[in-house]
């Protein structure tokens, strides 16, 4: 038995916390300041100026790897845009919830327009019908994020990318706001649909060593105590980082992760191997949650290349009863941007050719 409660810190004092305030490091957490992305910044409120005049805006595509700001800067521009008027209302998706035209009509419907809808025997068309009667009511221009919109379903982006870029009530449309790690997913849609959408296009980069310092100089402040880190390690973790796609949201979770670790210990300044650590958790975590994204036949394709390697027509022909060359070679290209293979130069049996191999052990694919 413990003679007094495990939670109870009374007689020994409070821990000690190398933290200040912990939430900074939370996903949920907005900075006060958004670092190294002006331009990103001013190219998106460019193109949403025309609606402050209640005018028609282009329809806006921002793509870039994963942790670059997309979701934060739209979500900052947008935001300041309500503030500046009234003209415009946002609805904001995430196609990982909502992926179909069923659910982003629906909530379309009751969120944007204050349209009740009854909860079932509707069709989507008529969800259209209705989504056009309230638009031509409402005095508000509709603004439409779709987040990671490549999770939207193949069979109904399309109709649904063609059915909104036309439908227009007194001149009132949506202007719709994509955001997506990888903007290939365009060249799979019809051309009715490609064409109705006259998209702009705003590319967000990775972060680079230098801009990563920035971003974590905040969370350094007001997250941890003053001096619990030294400049070498934070110069360690935006090192990793910008190695690691130069990815905001890795760099935030393992100064927080190393954090917990020093904490744990009952230290309040982060050491060198508490930051090793973390790092090759969140390798494994990154790994486990590529896999897990991506499409079947990524997955069929990574499951023909052998842990030796392959070369690249061999693959090909492997793979040639299931998909055209040129869609495997866009997929390779896919999952090497997403680093789960590797490709070198290499001299084969009929001459110059590329090796391709897998970065993980094949074990994970199962
Ligand atoms: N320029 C920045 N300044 C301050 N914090 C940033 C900046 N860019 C990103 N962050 C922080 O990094 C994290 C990831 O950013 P965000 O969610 O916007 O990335 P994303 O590009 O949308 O990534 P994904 O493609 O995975 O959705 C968030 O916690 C965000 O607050
Ligand atoms: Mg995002």
């Amino acid at each position: 038995m413990y003679k007094q409660n495990i939670f109870d810190k009374g007689q020994t004092g409070p821990i000690d916390s190398i933290f200040k305030d912990e939430t900074v490091f939370y996903q949920s957490y907005f900075p006060l300041e958004i670092k190294a992305r002006d331009n990103e910044i001013k190219e998106l409120s460019y193109c949403l100026n025309p609606l402050t005049e209640g005018n028609r805006a282009r329809n806006v595509i921002i793509y870039g790897p994963p942790g670059t700001g997309k979701t934060l800067v739209s979500s900052f521009v947008l935001k300041q845009l309500q503030e500046y008027t009234q003209k415009v209302s946002v609805l904001y998706i995430n196609a990982m919830e909502d992926n179909t035209r069923f659910a982003v009509y629906s909530k379309i419907l009751t969120t944007q327009l204050s349209i009740p809808i009854p909860r079932r025997g509707l069709g989507v068309d008529e969800l259209l019908n209705r989504l056009k009667e309230g638009l031509s009511k409402s005095s508000k221009l509709p603004i439409l994020v779709i987040d990671e919109v490549d999770k939207f379903s193949k069979q109904e982006i399309s109709a649904f990318f063609y059915e909104l870029s036309r439908t227009e009530l007194n001149h009132r449309f949506f202007t719709l706001i994509l955001i997506t790690n990888h903007k290939e997913f365009l060249a799979e849609l019809d051309p009715r649909a490609q064409s109705t959408l006259f998209l702009s296009e705003i590319e967000f980069k990775r972060y680079s060593p230098k801009e990563l310092k920035e971003i974590l100089a905040e969370r350094i402040d007001y997250g941890l105590l003053k001096n619990a880190i030294s400049q070498d390690l934070v110069g360690y973790i935006t090192g990793y980082s910008a190695k690691n796609g130069g990815d905001a949201r890795v760099a935030i979770d393992l100064l927080y992760k190393s954090a917990k670790l020093a904490e744990k210990q009952g230290l309040c300044k982060i050491q060198k191997e508490m930051i090793i650590q973390s790092s090759k958790l969140i390798d494994s975590v990154k790994l486990i949650e590529k896999l897990s994204y991506i499409t079947a036949l990524d997955k069929e394709i990574l499951s023909n290349i052998p842990e030796q390697g392959i070369e690249s027509g061999e693959l090909y022909k492997t793979l040639a009863s299931k998909e055209a060359d040129r869609t495997i070679r866009r997929h390779l290209g896919n999952l090497e941007n997403l680093g789960l293979i590797a490709t070198i130069d290499y001299k084969g049996k009929k001459g110059k050719t590329r090796l391709i191999s897998l970065t993980f052990t094949k074990e994970l694919l199962k």
